[in-house]
């Protein structure tokens, strides 16, 4: 069994209107009822217990948290003051797990993907909790199909193992977020994953590798960790935690540890990060048409129309098109453009 952290401070930009700050894209409800944040930890279950199961979110979604994981002890719930991005909020995770479980491991999962090839993935991780305990960080690999340049890209070399149906490389390189340019030559290379956002790994060697590459991260996650079950507890979170520096896991340690493996796998994952995606998990017609909430249209073609109110909504003639109906907004956006959602969220936020 490994100690499961759920990451989950998304700002919930790229889903909106529906997904906002105070109600972001992982508590959304899927098709079968249940919200991502749900399904994440339902997925890992029988590979960890509640009394290892950990979420890092921000203070404000503590709520929405409880409700939704209800299995998950109260104090296993790391709420930040402000996101720092991922970085912190996995050493935060990792120095507080080290405390009770310093031998352990933890797997970190975000709380807004998608995977439908759950046994597959339970398989991965079984391969991937080995290869940590023999000190590796351990990735899951997807098989890039379009040249994403939001995600990071894994160049594969030497097998290092293998078992439960998969095997592991060495990852010679990791690049995050690269242009689309250098993208494309990754996909034309062959030997290139795209990065999960899942990672194994023993806490000690997360730690360590925080020492190394992000030592200040570390020594003020450390006394954060020092004070949590003292009276200053929440003043020193208060005081310290803002002053944290602000970056991501994969550019922060990923990009420059030498001691990263990955584990290529087909999850039918889906990171749900715009809304073209979000759509295509609700069922369609044969033209691509995927309403949810009421709808009648005529002669258009793959189109979303996620209507959240009463009203009816009526479409003609429409391709390649979102349409989100909220009670107070409506969002009519061309499928080319729907990663300038998070623009209009940013845009109308400051306007608040
Ligand atoms: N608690 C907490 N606090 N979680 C955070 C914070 C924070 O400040 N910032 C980000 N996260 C969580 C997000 O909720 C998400 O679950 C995960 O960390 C990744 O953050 P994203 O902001 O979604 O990163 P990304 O999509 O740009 O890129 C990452 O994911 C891709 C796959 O989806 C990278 O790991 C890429 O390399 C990867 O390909
Ligand atoms: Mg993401």
């Amino acid at each position: 069994h490994f100690n499961a952290v759920i990451l989950a401070g998304g700002s919930g930009t790229r889903l909106w209107p529906l997904s906002t700050p105070s109600f972001p894209k992982q508590f959304l409800p899927l098709p079968n009822g249940n919200s991502m944040i749900q399904e994440t930890l339902a997925r890992v279950a029988p590979l960890t217990t509640p009394e290892q199961s950990w979420v890092v979110t921000g203070q404000h979604m503590a709520g929405l948290v409880l409700e939704h994981l209800p299995t998950v002890p109260v104090e296993h719930l790391l709420l930040e003051p402000m996101g720092r991005n991922s970085a912190p909020a996995i050493a935060w995770a990792a120095a507080t797990i080290a405390r009770k479980d310093p031998e352990g491991v933890m797997a970190i999962f975000s709380a807004d993907h998608m995977i439908t090839e759950v046994e597959t993935f339970r398989r991965t991780l079984q391969l991937a909790y080995e290869l940590a305990e023999q000190g590796y960080l351990v990735t899951i690999g997807i098989q890039p199909t379009t040249p994403e340049t939001g995600y990071g890209y894994i160049r594969f070399a030497d097998e290092v193992d293998e078992g439960h149906g998969h095997k592991a490389f060495l990852a010679e390189r990791f690049v995050e977020k690269p242009n689309l340019a250098t993208a494309q030559s990754y996909l034309a290379d062959g030997h290139y994953v795209w990065n999960a956002g899942i990672f194994i790994w023993k806490v000690e060697a997360i730690l360590n590798e925080f020492r190394e590459h992000l030592p200040d991260v570390a020594q003020k996650v450390q006394s954060i960790v020092d004070a949590m079950e003292t009276q200053d507890a929440s003043a020193v979170l208060n005081a310290i935690w803002p002053t944290i520096q602000s970056i991501s896991i994969d550019y922060g340690i990923l990009e420059k540890t030498s001691n990263l493996v990955v584990i290529p796998a087909n999850l039918g994952w889906n990171d749900v990060g715009n809304w073209d995606q979000y759509g295509s998990l609700f069922p369609g017609d044969a033209l691509g048409i995927r309403s949810v909430g009421s709808h009648t249209g005529l002669g258009s073609q793959n189109i979303v129309v996620y209507n959240n109110t009463q009203r009816q909504v009526y479409t003609i003639g429409l391709e390649d098109v979102i349409v989100v109906e909220m009670d107070d907004m409506t969002l009519v956006c061309h499928k080319e453009h729907v990663q300038r959602v998070k623009e209009l969220a940013e845009q109308q936020k400051k306007q608040l």
